[in-house]
């Protein structure tokens, strides 16, 4: 089978496709034929080994798994003999934080990791509602949304932001998002209330109030967005920040009534059953940028890398 390789952490330039024996399944999995996967930023972090903490999850020196790929959907084509809850033919899609090997014709995984497609939703869709809205599901449910609040989406055309955006506009809130000049009718039609054009204005400048900011992105801080805050307003971001401030501020602000929350991800058993029942409501429709062939995947991370992706990123099996 062809698959996307690296065995060195590094750049894009390390990636070649190879073509390697397709894997076999043991007693607990399952093989699937993989027709869609996509290059998130995590993909990029397992690439280049930045952070430097990726690597003792990933390999201190060198990549225990050389194939790449977190999100993957595609059919199951043979099993293991303890397998009971998949049969061939299924539909199935899912996403491993510390690497599924997606990128490839064909990985194994067992069976927590997959979830049925659901019906109506293509190859496509499906990989492109997986580890992102996972992130944003996460946002959501670390706080109690109530009707009425006022919420700031920080970066809310990223993978992250864009689904992050649709899964807020399921509550009765105000919703302000920055993006892009390129991106404000996109983000319009997501279901922002008001936008600010982050190339053309500062909102901090502005002296609105909001329950929660979620920075989806990472640009700002919560230095920055204190003011901006409620009194019992909760500031959350998708990176750990300048300092990695963003560990600490959880528990230096316990006490206080402006609070930081570092989104440590739900289970996929959580958020999987939450975003397919989105899809299948036609309530959540996640953004694609870009389509790639796996022959071209480098050229994948290479866009991916630079932090202005618009939604997800595909890659075509
Ligand atoms: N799997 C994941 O997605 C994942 C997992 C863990 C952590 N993270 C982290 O979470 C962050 C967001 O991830 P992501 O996948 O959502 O990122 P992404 O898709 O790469 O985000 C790119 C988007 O952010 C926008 N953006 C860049 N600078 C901005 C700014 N100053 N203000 C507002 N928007 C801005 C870009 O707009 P322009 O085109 O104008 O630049 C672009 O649309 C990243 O830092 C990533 O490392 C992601």
């Amino acid at each position: 089978m062809k698959a996307s390789i690296r065995r060195r952490y590094g750049s894009p330039h390390q990636i070649k496709i190879e073509i390697i024996e397709k894997p076999i399944p043991k007693d607990n999995e399952v093989l699937i034929k993989v027709y869609a996967t996509t290059v998130n930023r995590t993909d990029c972090a397992n690439l280049t080994a930045k952070p430097f903490i990726m690597r003792f999850v990933l390999g201190l020196f060198k990549p225990r798994k050389i194939i790449l790929g977190t999100d993957f959907a595609g059919e199951v084509v043979s099993m293991g003999k303890d397998v009971a809850s998949f049969y061939i033919g299924n539909k199935v899609f899912g996403f491993n934080h510390t690497g599924s090997e997606s990128q490839a014709e064909y990985m194994t995984t067992t069976v927590e990791n997959l979830f049925p497609i659901p019906e109506k939703i293509d190859y496509k869709h499906a990989a492109a509602s997986l580890e992102g809205a996972n992130y944003a599901y996460t946002f959501i449910h670390k706080v109690n949304i109530q009707s009425g609040q006022k919420i700031l989406i920080i970066g809310a055309t990223g993978g992250i932001g864009s689904a992050l955006l649709q899964f807020v506009r399921q509550f009765d809130v105000k919703i302000t998002a920055t993006c892009n000049t390129k991106n404000i009718e996109l983000i319009q039609s997501l279901g922002a209330d008001k936008i600010y054009d982050y190339t053309k204005q500062d909102f901090t400048e502005v002296k609105d109030k909001y329950d929660f900011i979620f920075d989806s992105v990472g640009k700002s801080t919560f230095g920055k967005c204190k003011s901006l805050l409620k009194e019992k307003g909760v500031y959350i971001s998708s990176e750990l920040g300048p300092y990695s401030q963003n560990l600490f501020y959880p528990l230096l602000t316990s006490f206080s009534g402006k609070k930081v929350i570092f989104p440590i991800p739900y289970s996929k058993q959580k958020t999987i059953p939450y975003i397919s029942n989105l899809l299948e409501k036609e309530r959540f429709k996640p953004v694609i940028d870009r389509e790639y062939l796996l022959e071209d995947i480098s050229k994948a991370y290479e866009y991916v890398i630079k932090g202005q992706k618009t939604g997800n990123v595909l890659i075509n099996v």
